[in-house]
């Protein structure tokens, strides 16, 4: 395909192409202005000391004979397979296609499925997923972000969509699967008949709750009370509620727009969520006019949200939380504050884009009624400043001077602009240590800090936690809300780590002083803790293993120790592909990790279609991994 085709291009690099980056008006001015911080920083992260761009918690060394770790690191590598370490395996669980309905075929690689059999077979690009338990009930439920057009379709000609089922059979590989699975003989399989077996498609109705509920944003000819919609897509990462339910997290939820009328005049809203008159290739508009953004103006306003599922009640009707406001959700952690409060903590990846926080108006009680506690509450969103302090700033009608609360959760990218929040490098997973008040946020890269402004125009200087211009590898930002209450409206905030090559590069791109030619890696993306307090660090980032990237191989998996700043390297990925997703089965003996967009032959061999795919990772010994 050409160079210029959209459907080649990343979602972030077509959102450029389709809603260009405005006029660079006073931006250099502010280049400027940041130039002389960015050289204070460059300085310090040359010497390999980031951690005094915050508050110092970062030492520098591993203490002699401290290993929580566990297991002895791997090399990077560029093969097409699943690497662990010695003593681990991992063997696959689950792929794009395998059935999980009844009535489902095997997967056929000639034809890569129809529309009527994707509907009952997994979903592709496994995701953000949970591990849920109830009465020795185990199910994983699995976001399906997005699907490989040229992988479904690479039995048409170009890899594109020849007709309308094929186009239907596109829109099925996306949403969320529910999925019984049971451990025999310390192998995990899936329960066919499950009646817990489930897809959560496009196709599926939600209600609509929070603020924006029943808003004339939401109203469509074909919904006119805006109370509910149809389905969920793109669902990146996800969280879970100590109630029992699933979050899935609508991300790219734009590129699936488009219009037959290329001059349509888009508005700035939709301009700030690049909803454009193009779509990413998938022609969901081709079959089901909802996504032309001219017949059904207010049909993207209901995408964009975190929605809850209850992955017990195969018939219950998902939720969409507006009250969490709408953005490209990356995914969305949840901690119950020393009070009782519910806060959630949400990145919206895109470049320059923030970081924001929700607290519930009610309380948490854990035989009580949690099921509105995500309907009302204050969203707020983050200001860094450089002395390694931070604000929440609220969006309310005040603070914004939007009309109403429901304005500002459907707009919410633009409310946040208004209060002058800090543009972050792509906002990815953010996770909170089990054990202290402390949230991290993976900061995957940024080619555009210090270069364009965001999609709404807003500046984005060089400086604070965003301290490399053209941010080539990514860091990871954390907090700690001030008296250990996520309530709180100020925190402390400091660097984890600076991702770099330090093989190749000797200033700030090397990156902090806890990467080195052994544990490098390049754009951190699923960060989570485990009950240990280890965190478990993703990348999709460039695996070329070439210049900038050279000696960084494959996609990977690390793992992290907080208190000692330490990294190491556990799991390779297949060529091509991101790592993205884990969780562990109740006995922490079984680490579930998702693999996205693999080379072919992956995982089936030989020149077999590629099949996104969960792994199941134990140790040899069966003892308890993490
Ligand atoms: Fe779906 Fe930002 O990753
Ligand atoms: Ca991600
Ligand atoms: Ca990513
Ligand atoms: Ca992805």
């Amino acid at each position: 395909m050409s160079e210029n085709s959209l459907d080649e291009l990343s979602f972030d690099d077509f959102d450029e192409v389709v809603s260009p980056r405005p006029e660079e008006t006073e931006f250099d001015r502010i280049v400027a202005a940041a130039i002389s911080r960015r050289a204070f920083l460059g300085g310090v992260v040359a010497f390999g000391s980031v951690a005094t761009v915050g508050s110092g918690l970062i030492p520098g060394k591993v203490e002699a004979g401290m290993d929580r770790f566990g297991f002895v690191p791997i090399d990077a590598n560029t093969l097409n397979t699943v690497t662990v370490p010695e003593g681990f395996n991992s063997s696959v669980l689950l792929q794009w296609g395998d059935p999980i309905l009844p009535g489902a075929p095997e997967f056929d690689e000639e034809s890569r499925g129809e529309g009527s059999s994707q509907a009952l077979t997994f979903g592709d690009n496994t995701d953000g997923m949970d591990f849920f338990i109830r009465e020795n009930v185990n199910l994983l439920v699995v976001n399906n972000e997005y699907t490989n057009r040229g992988v479904i379709w690479g039995n048409r000609p170009e890899g594109k969509f020849a007709n309308d089922d094929d186009v239907l059979k596109g829109m099925r590989a996306h949403g969320v699967s529910v999925v019984e699975i049971k451990e025999t003989d310390g192998n995990w399989e899936v329960v066919a008949d499950s009646p817990y077996n489930r897809r959560i498609t496009p196709e599926t109705l939600m209600e609509i709750t929070g603020p924006a509920r029943g808003s004339d944003l939401l109203k469509t000819t074909a919904e006119p009370t805006g109370t509910e919609s149809l389905g969920t897509w793109n669902n990146c990462g996800n969280g879970m509620t100590p109630w029992g339910t699933y979050l899935t997290c609508e991300e790219n939820f734009n590129g699936y727009f488009s219009s037959d009328n290329q001059d349509l005049e888009v508005s700035p809203e939709f301009k700030r969520y690049g909803i454009s008159t193009s779509d990413w290739g998938y022609g969901w508009a081709t079959i089901d006019e909802r996504f032309d953004i001219e017949k059904h103006p207010n049909e993207p306003n209901r995408a964009g949200y975190v929605v809850e599922i209850d992955p017990f009640d195969p018939l219950s009707k998902p939720r969409k939380l507006t009250a969490l406001g709408r953005f490209k959700h990356e995914n969305a952690e949840v901690v119950i504050n020393s009070d009782g409060k519910v806060v959630v903590y949400m990145g919206d990846d895109e470049r320059g884009e923030f970081i924001y926080r929700f607290i519930s108006d009610g309380y948490y009680a854990a035989t009580g009624d949690n099921s509105e506690l995500l309907e009302k509450g204050t969203l707020a969103v983050a200001k860094f400043f450089e002395d390694g302090t931070g604000q929440w700033l609220d969006l309310t009608p005040e603070t914004t001077g939007f009309a109403s609360k429901a304005e500002i959760c459907v707009n919410t990218r633009i409310a946040a602009s208004v209060v002058g929040a800090t543009t972050m490098d792509r906002p990815e997973w953010v996770t909170s240590n089990p054990n202290a008040a402390e949230v991290y946020c993976a900061l995957t890269n940024n080619k555009n800090r210090g270069i364009k402004p965001n999609a709404g125009g807003d500046p984005t200087p060089v400086g604070g936690p965003n301290p490399r211009e053209a941010n080539l590898y990514g860091q990871i930002v954390r907090w700690r809300p001030k008296g250990y209450d996520h309530t709180a409206p100020g925190f402390e905030w400091d660097l984890y780590v600076l991702a770099g090559n330090p093989a190749i590069h000797t200033d700030n791109r090397r990156g902090s002083a806890n990467v080195d030619a052994g544990n490098m890696f390049n754009s951190p993306d699923g960060i989570k803790f485990d009950t240990k307090g280890l965190l478990w660090i993703q990348t999709d980032g460039n695996y070329s293993n070439e210049g900038d990237f050279a000696g960084q191989g494959n996609n990977q998996m690390l793992v992290g120790d907080t208190a000692t700043g330490e990294i190491r390297r556990f799991l390779v990925g297949p060529q091509k592909c991101e790592v993205t997703g884990m969780t562990w089965s109740s006995d922490r003996r079984t680490m579930f990790v998702g693999i996205q967009h693999p080379n072919e032959g992956w995982p089936n061999g030989g020149n077999s279609v590629a099949r996104s795919a969960i792994v199941a990772v134990k140790r040899d010994d069966g003892d308890i991994l993490a």
